[in-house]
């Protein structure tokens, strides 16, 4: 069955258990298991002269990696019963368009995330990017509620 899961996560309650339930198919099935992180382009300060801005921009993206790298290795600590070789990834851009891509260019053959995340706007089924996601990544999705 499933050789290759990668899990999406923000680090929301959500995406932690998506995680758990990712690694414990991933220890029964014998498969590899991924986690990756995407950290969302920043709006463009383009209107600024670039005296103003500095590197004010690239520090606040460096920044944003580094928590993003807190949450992997957070997020791996919680699978550590499970004694995985876990595998982590990350990158900037748009979530649901990068782990579309990550899906292609990983080969996965499962990919596990929550149905919700950090959004603050309560009282959807599913967010925004578990929405998309699930409509075009070219896998199975198994959303976790
Ligand atoms: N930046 C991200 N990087 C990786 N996975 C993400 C990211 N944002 C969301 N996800 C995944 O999508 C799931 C649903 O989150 P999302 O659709 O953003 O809902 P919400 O609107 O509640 O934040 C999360 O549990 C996580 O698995
Ligand atoms: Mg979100």
């Amino acid at each position: 069955m499933y050789k290759n899961i990668l899990i999406a996560v923000d680090g929301s309650e959500l995406s932690t258990k998506a995680a758990q339930h990712g690694a414990e198919l991933a220890s029964k099935l014998g498969a590899g298991l991924t986690l990756f992180h995407v950290v969302p382009p920043l709006p463009s300060f383009d209107n600024m002269s670039p005296d103003r801005v500095g590197n004010i921009h690239q520090d606040i993206v460096n920044e944003f990696i580094k928590q993003g790298r807190e949450i992997l290795s957070l997020t791996e600590e919680k699978l550590a019963g499970y004694g995985l070789n876990v595998s982590t990834g990350i990158t900037v851009g748009h979530p649901a368009e990068e782990i579309c891509k990550k899906v292609e260019a990983g080969g996965f053959d499962l990919l596990v995330m929550g149905s919700r995340g950090l959004g603050q706007i309560k009282g959807y089924l599913m967010g925004s990017v578990s929405n998309r996601v699930c409509r075009h990544a070219n896998c199975p999705v198994l959303i976790v509620r």
